[in-house]
């Protein structure tokens, strides 16, 4: 799906006290790019995220995904679009701790059906942990964790993939294999990303960077010739 975002602000507060995390943000992602979204805390990036993932409204400007503006939706359709057209992975994974790896993909991921499990373990397959399905959280490393994370956003193959720093709690090592996995699941699937990060080494595995600062876009960069995940080093 593509995402149209025009003259889009986001205040919080009024008056003085006033806070302009998105100042006048322009992007037109086409589907299937793979972008990288820079910028240091408090450039407005999770911001923007939430934006796209319509767990926030801008307070200006329209956002457009495949022609529809989200400011046009009431809450069903809100709901609707989250459950169908989106995946997000947080920084700190947010897997449920009483919940297997199984059942934490089956279950926020909302796999209704007889096949849920079926579906479940298939996303799990895919990020290379069938054999740790029934273990929890606390039973997992960093790395599967964050795969389990991932396995959840994208259990219902959601067009629109959102990653808030997906390898900020992670080392080197496992940080790069996740990229790599995202970035084959984009191939494979034409999944349009927007991946958040502070770590500018990982633009360059990016179809694009675009950098934030004040909430402005500072920075616009195609990139031609992106290196593979695996090449990255930071
Ligand atoms: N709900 C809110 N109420 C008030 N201010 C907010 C709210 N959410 C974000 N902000 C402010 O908006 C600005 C952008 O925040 P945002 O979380 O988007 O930054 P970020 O780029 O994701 O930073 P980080 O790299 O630290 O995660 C910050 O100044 C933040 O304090
Ligand atoms: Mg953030």
């Amino acid at each position: 799906m593509s995402i149209s975002i025009r003259n889009v602000w986001r205040t919080f507060g009024e008056g003085v006290t006033a806070v302009h995390a998105l100042r006048d943000v322009d992007l037109e992602v086409p589907q299937g790019q793979f972008t990288v979204i820079l910028g240091p805390s408090g450039s407005g990036k999770t911001t923007l995220l939430n934006l796209v993932g319509a767990i926030d409204q801008g307070t200006g400007g329209t956002l457009e995904v495949d022609g529809v503006d989200l400011g046009g939706l009431d809450d069903k359709g809100r709901i609707g679009y989250r459950r169908t057209e989106v995946g997000l992975v947080f920084q700190f994974f947010n897997l449920i701790p009483t919940l297997t790896a199984l059942e934490n993909v089956e279950l926020v991921a909302e796999l209704t059906g007889d096949d849920g499990a079926a579906r479940a373990r298939q996303a799990l397959e895919g990020v290379g942990l069938v054999d740790r399905v029934d273990h929890f959280p606390s039973q997992l490393s960093g790395g599967e964790q964050q795969r389990v994370a991932i396995a959840r956003a994208l259990a219902k193959q959601p067009p629109i993939l959102l990653c808030d720093e997906p390898t900020g709690e992670l080392d080197f090592e496992t940080g790069r294999m996740i990229l790599a996995l995202l970035r084959r699941l984009n191939r494979e699937n034409g999944q349009t990303v927007l991946l958040v990060t502070h770590n500018a080494a990982i633009g360059e595995m990016a179809d694009r960077v675009v950098r934030l600062r004040s909430g402005a876009v500072v920075e616009d960069r195609t990139i031609a010739d992106p290196v593979e995940a695996e090449a990255l080093t930071w």
